[in-house]
């Protein structure tokens, strides 16, 4: 239904203009777009950047090795447009992987950490090797700036996660019986001075998926894609899905796919 969207914004106390054009939003928005242009110059996500660069470089973990050596779908050591090609079917683990999900396989198997300790430290950003893995994870994915989104659809497991992640999508739920598909359903949705992006198809450069990782201007916080879905799950008052779940890999199957061509500008800034 339309309407839903439309309900979002109200509960959230929010205004809402839904196609029709605002004329004092818009100049709020062009505001914002000013603001991000003005910071891209010293955009603070190249602190991320460095810090990632050197973790990926650094011998660590109990086999003293660096993740130069990593697999993220084009080789071990390649970095260069595999970003906007994940997530994909991996053969040596069986599975469709995330950039993060994978960074944390080669932690285990090139370095030796304990992956479900790396599981539970990943959720807090802000510390610890959760921070770590925000910062390699925001390295690795600006290797592939400028590069055009371009998911495999070829394997049996890719296709089931698409049709699995469309499927969550639009499942409805939670207190306010909403959907991804609620906020992110229509084009020309908005909260508040938010635009929300239409996910159900390619957005457009550096929207959506194209996006992300970003560096959030509001709490000085670098958010990957997990963090970003995992706020939205909190937004639809939803119980927040376990950090590098499938359940979060098949949204960025079929947000990744829907994506097709779309440039990304990682890293990007965000309000
Ligand atoms: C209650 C409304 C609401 C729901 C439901 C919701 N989101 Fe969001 N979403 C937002 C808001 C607000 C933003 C931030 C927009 C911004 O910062 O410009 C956002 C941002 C995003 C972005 C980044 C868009 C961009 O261009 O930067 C993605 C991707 C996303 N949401 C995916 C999802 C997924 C997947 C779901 C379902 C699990 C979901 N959202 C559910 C409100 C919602």
């Amino acid at each position: 239904m339309k309407f839903d969207a439309r309900h979002a914004a109200l509960l959230m106390g929010g205004v809402f203009a839904l196609g029709a054009v605002h004329a004092q939003g818009n100049a709020a928005i062009d505001g914002i777009n000013k603001y991000r242009e003005m910071l891209q110059d010293g955009n603070p996500a190249e602190l991320f950047e460095m810090k990632g660069e050197e973790l990926w470089k650094q011998k660590r973990g109990p086999k003293n090795a660096s993740l130069e050596q990593c697999d993220l779908g084009k080789g071990p050591g390649v970095l260069k447009g595999v970003f906007t090609e994940l997530p994909r079917f991996f053969k040596d683990t069986g599975k469709v992987q995330d950039l993060e999900t994978r960074l944390i396989t080669c932690m285990v198997t090139l370095q030796g950490f304990n992956e479900a300790d790396l599981y539970k430290a990943a959720p807090s950003i802000g510390k610890g090797e959760g921070a770590n893995l925000v910062a390699i994870t925001t390295y690795v994915a600006t290797q592939s700036k400028g590069e055009r989104f371009n998911l495999s659809q070829s394997h049996e497991q890719e296709k089931t996660m698409y049709q699995v992640g469309k499927r969550l999508f639009f499942q409805r739920g939670g207190p306010h019986d909403f959907a991804c598909s609620s906020c992110h359903g229509v084009d020309g949705g908005r909260i508040r001075l938010q635009e929300l992006p239409n996910l159900t198809k390619n957005p457009g450069d550096g929207v959506g998926v194209a996006a992300w990782p970003a560096y959030r201007v509001s709490n000085s916080q670098m958010w990957t894609m997990q963090k970003r879905l995992n706020d939205c799950y909190r937004q639809q008052r939803f119980p927040e899905p376990k950090f590098g779940s499938d359940a979060t890999i098949a949204l960025q199957v079929y947000m990744g796919v829907n994506a097709k061509g779309a440039e990304s500008i990682v890293p990007a800034i965000k309000r």
